[in-house]
């Protein structure tokens, strides 16, 4: 059985203090937040002023563009770029800038690992306009693995991987009530199995894998088969250590845990992948040279060859901003007060008829998502009297994961589930709120 790991359970009003930035401060900075119950942050989060600002100040008083620059201005532009970069990388991944590859979300950065796994890099290599070795040799029989409670980011570009390759598409299945475990791949993963496609935490109900022991049982079943990790629930709602889960890829998304802006993201990528990878995208930004018959691929920050073309600039100077402000509240602190906040709402509805919570039972397993159903009700229609008669924003529906719902056997029943997500501003009082609404809706 995997390690489990412990957590703490404070009172909810012990928080208000505990992060170097307190609940009370962030919801200061973030004005909508009185106005209204937020609990979709698993869909996006809302943006504190510092990181509003930081963009807004990059646009009024720099505004040039970054790289090839030799004027005051654009030097200072690439040198927040570059910072940002550092910040998102050490503080959210822990891994190095050169290893980060900036994306405009989760979904393009898997886009962009499975479609280096198609072909392979083309480049001036020892003075020849040449292609490199390809990252996976694809043979009659081999396969793909990802699992049923992916969401629909981490399925299609690998159904495509395996279209065009002519691998097989497999999938792994979590327990009943969602969790992946390491067993869940013995028997799914082999000898030719070349990809591991998998989520770290689960946007439809909530669970959080032991990521580093399921790696750990996929490297003695194949120690070659490369690993994808969906981080989008991951990222900025707990610390998240790259190395030591030992992936090759790791992809998240900016706008939801990080609290930065849409359009940003990242994709981590292990170095000895990094320098034979295709870039999905080649011009004006990626290059050391091009001649009249060929270009050669720059090497000075290997990351920096996926920035071809002008980069979402403002965007990624909110995400720098947005992950050291993370990163000053703690990593561990949020994570462990947007469970808390998970339990309570699961303690408080769950005695409620009618209603069925989704999810691990042990909320060790779990994070801020807690997901559910009332009799009687499409998830949709809950979810839209939530908004109607008390200003409470949550999301119903798919969640982008058809295969899980059919899984779970909520597609047909219920239309999918009702989710409510919390982050670290949301409050026990909020919590009250949305339980009290429940009630209501379910008493009929
Ligand atoms: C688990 C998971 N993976 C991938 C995504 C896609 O993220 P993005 O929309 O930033 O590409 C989401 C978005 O909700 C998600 O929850």
């Amino acid at each position: 059985m995997p390690k489990r790991h412990r957590h703490t359970y404070k009172n909810s009003l012990s928080f208000l203090s505990c992060g170097m930035i307190s609940v009370e401060e962030v919801r200061k900075q973030i004005p909508l937040l009185s106005e209204i119950v937020y609990a979709d942050n698993a869909a996006t989060t809302l943006k504190p002023k510092p990181v509003l600002d930081a963009m807004a100040d990059y646009m009024q008083k720099c505004g040039a563009n970054v790289e090839r620059g030799s004027y005051r201005l654009a030097q200072q532009a690439t040198d927040l770029w570059d910072g940002s970069r550092k910040s998102i990388a050490k503080i959210l991944l822990n891994c190095r800038p050169e290893e980060m590859i900036f994306t405009k979300s989760t979904t393009e950065a898997i886009n962009i690992a499975a479609a280096s796994l198609e072909r392979p890099l083309l480049d001036r290599i020892s003075g020849k306009f040449s292609y490199d070795a390809p990252l996976v040799k694809w043979q009659r029989g081999d396969s793909v693995v990802s699992t049923v409670i992916e969401h629909h980011s981490n399925i299609m570009p690998w159904m495509r991987l395996c279209a065009k390759t002519g691998a097989r598409f497999v999938m792994a299945s979590p327990s009943k009530e969602g969790l992946l475990l390491p067993e869940h791949f013995e028997g799914v993963v082999d000898q030719q199995t070349r990809v591991v496609a998998l989520q770290h935490a689960s946007n439809c109900v909530g669970s959080v894998h032991n990521l580093k022991e399921i790696i750990k049982t996929i490297r003695v079943l194949n120690s070659k088969a490369i690993i994808c990790v969906d981080g989008s629930q991951a990222v900025g709602h707990m610390p998240v250590n790259v190395k030591e889960l030992g992936c090759d890829f790791y992809a998240f998304s900016g706008h939801k845990g990080p609290l930065g802006p849409q359009g940003t993201g990242g994709l981590y990528v292990k170095s000895d992948l990094l320098s034979h990878m295709e870039p999905l995208l080649v011009g004006g930004g990626a290059i050391a040279d091009v001649t009249e018959r060929d270009y050669k691929l720059r090497s000075d920050s290997l990351s920096k060859r996926f920035d071809a073309g002008t980069p979402n600039v403002a965007g990624m100077i909110g995400l720098g901003k947005a992950a050291e402000y993370v990163g000053e509240i703690g990593l561990k602190e949020i994570e462990e007060r947007e469970r808390s906040l998970a339990k309570s709402f699961i303690d408080q509805i769950s005695g409620v008829k009618g209603v069925s919570i989704y999810g691990p039972n042990d909320m060790r397993d779990r994070c801020g998502v807690v997901s559910f159903n009332i009799e009687g009700w499409r998830c949709q229609d809950v979810s839209l009297t939530l908004d109607e008669k008390w200003k409470i924003l949550t999301r119903a529906g798919h969640h982008c994961c058809l295969p899980a719902m059919r899984f779970f056997g909520l597609w047909d029943s219920f239309g999918g589930n009702v989710r409510a997500s919390f982050a670290y501003y949301n409050t026990e009082e909020e919590v009250a709120k949305i339980t009290q609404a429940i009630k209501k809706i379910a008493g009929g």
